[in-house]
């Protein structure tokens, strides 16, 4: 009798559930009963599938959503009209100033020793090559540290050809490659795409040039073709290199992001605030980057404004803009808004592909982990349970998380194959599944409104069980 006693006593206090006061229960079980109508209609109703078909029209319409770009407004526009005609309220934009940057022809060629074509993409914000061909003598080098200490590179062009070491452990080569070649007298760089896998696919991105240095233009090359250049340095073949591109760069245009919201009911001052990034790469068709965080969240939206469900808080979708030339939209958000962070209840953007989901990457207190696992708990049928602790800050959002303590939420989906197609022609629909976005749907919803009901925003303080197992219940 005592032993499965004590057992249950271990069970409760070792899980969410035995953590959390009855009155927390009670208020997450008062939502339940609309949890099950929103997975209904996205499982069985005549929501099942919208996400993807107007993720699809998104992409077939309006292709590139480069920042900048006319086709980027004209989709923020299409979104606010078919979000007025469905009675979603408060749509408006909120201006945002952002560079505009437009690719043009572009096109490389290895002369020596094997002449050859190569498949580049311009890095965004490089300049040109001024309407001729680059040609010079190439020199590969694998880090940052063989730039500097092996190679003299004055009037070559500098080829990366960096391992793969996460998105994170690859990506200044990206971001400063030009910069740091260009300090040593390089005229050219050619970056190997950061990525884990390529059929032979370029993946763009955006670089700065450091205060001072001659800007010299830059474009990524192909996994493969790195590969290649490596192995004629490394026989002391001499390599030679033609490159033509013609990217400009025009200055500061005016874009906007789009904020739509169902008013809550008791506490309409309160938020919570959901979305992803409209712009992408021209590449592709960004369906993947960002579209499925945009569209989960609209989507999410959708269906419970759809159902006539009143949250008690404020549900706000945010689509920022121009987060792909340094978080532009996401910044310019937070700067005007971060005034109101302590009635921010909890800030979520999906910007990871949206695969098969999982759950959250939750970054808070423990109490509002708790919570969320609590809420996620009655989604066991959708397999989209789990909470991670951490990771919830994501790109347009970390200010909001790291600066104001807001709890932050990014998806946690099956992503291992995000970087395959990121920033590449690949990013397109096909990346895409309906079931899984239908389910990344309800699990967005779900958490959107069953955090906008409860008696007050999460808690920004309290501990969890699991971490802290000593603490009495
Ligand atoms: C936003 O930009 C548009 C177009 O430039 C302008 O007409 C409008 O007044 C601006 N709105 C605000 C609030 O600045
Ligand atoms: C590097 O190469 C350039 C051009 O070939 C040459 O003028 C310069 O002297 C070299 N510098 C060093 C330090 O070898
Ligand atoms: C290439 O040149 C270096 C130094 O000049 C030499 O040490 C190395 O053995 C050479 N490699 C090949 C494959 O010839
Ligand atoms: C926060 O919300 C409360 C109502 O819940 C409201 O009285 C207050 O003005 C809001 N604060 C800000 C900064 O918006
Ligand atoms: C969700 O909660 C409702 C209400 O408590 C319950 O009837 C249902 O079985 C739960 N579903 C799952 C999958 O936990
Ligand atoms: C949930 O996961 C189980 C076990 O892996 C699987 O059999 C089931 O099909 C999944 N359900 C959904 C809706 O994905
Ligand atoms: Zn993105």
């Amino acid at each position: 009798m005592l032993l499965p006693l004590l057992l249950l006593l271990l069970e409760m206090m070792c899980t969410a559930s035995g953590w959390l006061s009855q009155d927390i229960l009670d208020q997450i079980e008062s939502s339940r009963d609309d949890v099950a109508k929103i997975k209904e209609s996205i499982l069985n109703g005549d929501q099942k599938h919208r996400a993807y078909d107007r993720l699809a029209v998104l992409g077939d319409r309006f292709r590139e959503r480069l920042c900048g770009s006319q086709a980027l407004e004209d989709s923020l526009d299409y979104i606010y009209e078919e979000m007025n005609k469905e009675g979603i309220t408060n749509v408006h934009f909120e201006n945002v100033t952002a560079p505009k940057w437009t690719r043009g022809k572009e096109y490389a060629e290895i002369l020596e020793p094997l002449r050859r074509p190569m498949s580049i993409l311009s890095l965004g914000s490089s300049v040109g090559t001024n309407g001729q061909n680059l040609i010079a003598e190439a020199v590969v080098v694998r880090s940052f540290d063989e730039l500097r200490e092996k190679q003299n590179v004055t009037g070559k062009i500098v080829v990366y050809n960096q391992p793969w070491r996460g998105y994170g452990g690859s990506y200044l080569y990206r971001t400063i490659g030009a910069s740091e070649a260009s300090k040593l007298g390089a005229v050219g760089a050619l970056v190997r795409s950061i990525t884990d896998f390529s059929i032979y696919s370029p993946h763009t991105g955006t670089q700065t040039y450091s205060e001072g240095v001659e800007k010299i233009p830059v474009a990524c090359i192909t996994v493969e073709d790195a590969e290649l250049l490596q192995r004629y340095h490394d026989r002391n073949e001499t390599i030679r290199i033609s490159m033509y591109t013609e990217p400009q760069s025009s200055g500061d245009v005016f874009t906007r992001n789009l904020v739509a919201e169902i008013k809550g009911s008791e506490f309409p001052d309160e938020v919570v605030i959901f979305g992803g990034h409209i712009d992408a790469w021209d590449v592709g068709t960004g369906s993947m980057d960002d579209g499925g965080g945009v569209m989960i969240s609209w989507q999410a939206l959708s269906v419970i404004n759809g159902l006539s469900l009143n949250p008690r808080r404020t549900l706000r979708v945010v689509l920022w803009t121009c987060e792909e030339f340094g978080a532009i939209g996401g910044s310019a958000y937070f700067d005007a808004h971060k005034d109101n962070s302590d009635n921010v209840s909890l800030i979520m953007e999906s910007d990871h592909g949206v695969f098969n989901p999982k759950g959250l990457h939750f970054s808070g207190s423990g109490l509002a982990r708790a919570i969320m696992e609590e809420i996620l708990k009655n989604l066991s049928d959708v397999n989209t349970t789990t909470v991670l602790e951490g990771g919830g800050a994501s790109s347009d959002t970390g200010s909001w998380v790291s600066l104001k303590n807001v709890p932050g939420v990014e998806l946690y989906s099956a992503d291992e194959m995000y970087f395959h197609f990121h920033h590449s022609n690949g990013d397109t629909m096909t990346v895409l599944d309906r079931d899984e976005l239908d389910r990344a749907t309800i699990l967005w919803a779900t958490a959107v409104y069953s955090v906008a009901n409860l008696d007050d925003i999460l808690p920004r303080d309290g501990d969890y069980p699991a971490t802290d197992k000593n603490k009495p219940v």
